[in-house]
């Protein structure tokens, strides 16, 4: 199992989540070398993680709470592993709000797996649709970009 085999397991209802794990992938693969393979959950809800030394896991946030594969997840043993989390929250894009959301949506999560000891975590934006029209995007690609860049480098070294 080399250090660069990596995926990235995501579970998206409004797509973000799925954006930025492509995102993370590209950086990992170009910027870093990676071998990546990226999942979606509703499509593969059950992924081997057996040859993959770097895991990430990314989820979206609705009405205060993680989506319902991705959370699961949570619960693997990942024992020799890299875990990585990430979450896409609308409140987590805004910088009033951006504090609060760590705390809801990752640090109060991660306190219920204290097995799971992630080498990076981030919280990003997300975006909200009503009726097929965007009310709120605080998406900002380019964070995600930066921190994928970031965490690569500390898996490669
Ligand atoms: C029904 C609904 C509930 C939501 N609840 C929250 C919430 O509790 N906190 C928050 O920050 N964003 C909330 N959002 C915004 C989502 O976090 C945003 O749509 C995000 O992009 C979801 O990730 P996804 O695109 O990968 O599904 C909600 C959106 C919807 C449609």
């Amino acid at each position: 199992m080399s250090k660069e085999k990596t995926i990235i397991a995501y579970e998206t209802k409004s797509g973000v989540t799925g954006e930025s794990a492509d995102i993370i992938a590209s950086v990992l693969r170009d910027k870093c070398g990676f071998d990546v393979d990226v999942v979606n959950l509703k499509k593969k809800p059950k992924p081997d993680f057996s040859q993959y030394r770097n895991i990430f896991i990314g989820s979206g946030i609705r009405m205060g709470r993680w989506y319902g594969k991705a959370k699961k997840l949570l619960k693997g043993d990942f024992e020799g592993k890299n875990v990585v989390i990430f979450v896409s929250a609308c409140s987590a894009g805004d910088p009033k709000t951006h504090d609060e959301a760590v705390n809801k949506y990752l640090d109060d999560v991660l306190t219920k797996h204290p097995n799971l000891k992630p080498v990076a975590t981030a919280a990003f934006g997300g975006r909200m649709k009503v009726l097929g029209k965007v009310q709120a995007d605080t998406c900002d690609p380019d964070k995600v970009r930066a921190w994928a860049a970031e965490v690569g480098a500390k898996l490669g070294e």
